[in-house]
């Protein structure tokens, strides 16, 4: 799972290496949606460290990350899954569309968390995180701290994949 390793923060190296496998023959929408989880993964993988305390809290790199996650997610997101839209390397699940309401909300609250996050981008941290719940507006999304949203995101991430993406 990469995902996991990127949250963890192993050696870059390695994913990119994993990405450029992954990508090799893939094309059209599927090669898209690939490079838009690529550039999802790297915004997400910056806002961990910050989370974790590693690297260091800027606001203005909090929101330029955050803006990454946003473009990318809702309508941006589900639009590159075309019906039954499965070649090549793709690791989309026929799930997808059996379910498609459940996928595009995912998709929705991603942007929506990603939205509040940006917002949220100069209220510090929490010691204590609750979770954010799935009726929560953008704006109460950003009265929350940074790390209580992007844990909200990254268990967006998680629970999409595990239920809408098979790992090849
Ligand atoms: C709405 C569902 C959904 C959400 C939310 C989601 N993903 Fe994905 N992701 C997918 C699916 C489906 C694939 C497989 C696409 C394919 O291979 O055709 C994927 C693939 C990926 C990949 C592999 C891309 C490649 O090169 O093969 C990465 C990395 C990734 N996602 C990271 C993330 C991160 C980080 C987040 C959270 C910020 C996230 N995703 C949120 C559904 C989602």
């Amino acid at each position: 799972m990469r995902l996991i390793s990127i949250l963890g923060g192993i050696a870059v190296s390695g994913g990119i290496a994993t990405a450029v496998l992954a990508h090799s023959g893939a094309a059209g929408v599927v090669k898209q949606r690939m490079d838009a989880m690529e550039a999802i993964a790297t915004a997400t993988k910056a806002l961990a460290g910050i989370s974790a305390r590693k690297t260091a809290y800027d606001p203005q790199t909090i929101r330029s990350h955050a803006m990454t996650l946003q473009m990318h997610s809702g309508q941006s997101l589900t639009r590159l899954f075309p019906k039954d839209s499965i070649s090549g390397p793709s690791e989309a699940s026929p799930e997808i569309w059996a379910n498609w309401q459940d996928f595009s909300a995912s998709a929705a609250r991603l942007e929506k968390l990603a939205t509040g996050l940006g917002l949220a981008a100069d209220n510090g941290f929490a010691t204590v995180r609750r979770s954010i719940g799935r009726g929560a507006t953008v704006e109460q999304i950003g009265a929350r701290k940074v790390n209580t949203v992007f844990a909200a995101i990254a268990d967006t991430c998680k629970s999409c994949h595990a239920r809408f993406r098979v790992a090849k």
